[in-house]
């Protein structure tokens, strides 16, 4: 297998996960998230760099940083997801193939999560399943990069 490496984004109020809204989050934690990924990486011979931040200067920072680092982005860019243009302006600067996931279904919380800047300049988006969201995405970023 052709060995791969990914930048595996986490946005603003994800360094709480575990304690924050549990009830709609669950009670993984963003180390216990990035632990699994690293290990679903490994199954499948992909490298996984993991980053969070509640800036969204670091985040378009972190996707300038990918290129020629990192061949696919895997993001759950939080609240910027519905605000960031500068997130989805970077993604398109890269263009590296990204997948957006969210734990949560966006779609059936409130309206302003409704809309994502990122999802149209994203291969596609995964939420809903928790952690597995994550996952999920990892294996569809992998599957694409792969062909
Ligand atoms: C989230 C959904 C966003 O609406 C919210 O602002 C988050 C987390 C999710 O993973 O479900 O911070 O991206």
């Amino acid at each position: 297998m052709r060995p791969l490496s990914v930048i595996v984004l986490h946005g603003p109020n994800l360094n709480l996960l575990g304690q924050r809204e549990p009830g709609i989050y669950g009670s993984v934690t963003l180390a216990e998230v990035n632990r699994l990924l690293t290990e679903e990486g490994q199954k499948q011979a992909v490298s996984c760099t993991c980053v969070q931040s509640n800036h969204e200067g670091v985040l378009v920072d972190s996707i300038h940083q990918a290129l020629g680092q990192h061949q696919g982005i895997l993001i759950n860019a939080g609240a910027y997801t519905h605000t960031s243009v500068a997130l989805r302006d970077a993604i398109t600067s890269v263009n590296l193939p990204t997948v957006e996931v969210h734990l949560s279904n966006i779609y059936r919380r409130e309206e302003f999560r409704h809309h994502s800047y990122i999802a149209p300049v994203a291969i596609g988006q995964i939420s809903g399943f928790g952690v597995q969201s994550y996952l999920l995405g990892l294996q569809a970023l992998v599957g694409h990069l792969r062909g």
